[in-house]
């Protein structure tokens, strides 16, 4: 059996979040109509990812091909997780009304995106 790959886990669940995102982007800019139950699934892949990606930062996982996390996640692994905390707690607070409607989403996706950022400003490298 292949052994579990944190590294290309993670960077899936980020790209399946980016994903999530593009598509919520285009709602909101009016290039695709709103749609309740995509805004719903992409809320649930990002709660998904919140909830998963403190325990993808194993020993064995900080180098492997295409591998952008920082080492300083491992020094200060308690900030970090406390961003994906962040992350989580503003995905929860925010579904509501992003699933209502195009100015809903409008509200919510912001304090979203930003804890995104905030978590990518510390302990995401520069594209390699
Ligand atoms: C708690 C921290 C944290 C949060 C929150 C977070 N990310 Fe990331 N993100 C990372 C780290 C660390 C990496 C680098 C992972 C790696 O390469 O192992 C990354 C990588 C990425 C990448 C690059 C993937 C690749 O392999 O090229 C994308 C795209 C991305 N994140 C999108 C998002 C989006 C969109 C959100 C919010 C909806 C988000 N991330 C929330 C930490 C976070």
């Amino acid at each position: 059996m292949a052994q579990f790959d944190a590294a290309t886990t993670r960077a899936n669940l980020m790209k399946q979040s980016e994903a999530h995102t593009g598509t919520i982007v285009q709602m909101m800019r009016g290039q695709r109509p709103f749609d309740a139950a995509l805004v719903n699934a992409a809320f649930a892949q990002w709660a998904d990812t919140a909830q998963k990606l403190p325990g993808l930062f194993l020993e064995n996982s900080k180098t492997g091909g295409g591998n952008r996390a920082s080492p300083k996640i491992w020094l200060s692994k308690k900030d970090f997780d406390q961003k994906a905390a962040a992350f989580g707690k503003a995905v929860a607070d925010n579904r509501d009304r992003a699933k209502v409607s195009v100015n809903g989403l409008r509200a919510a996706i912001p304090v979203v995106g930003k804890a995104c950022d905030n978590c990518h400003k510390d302990y995401r490298l520069g594209k390699q």
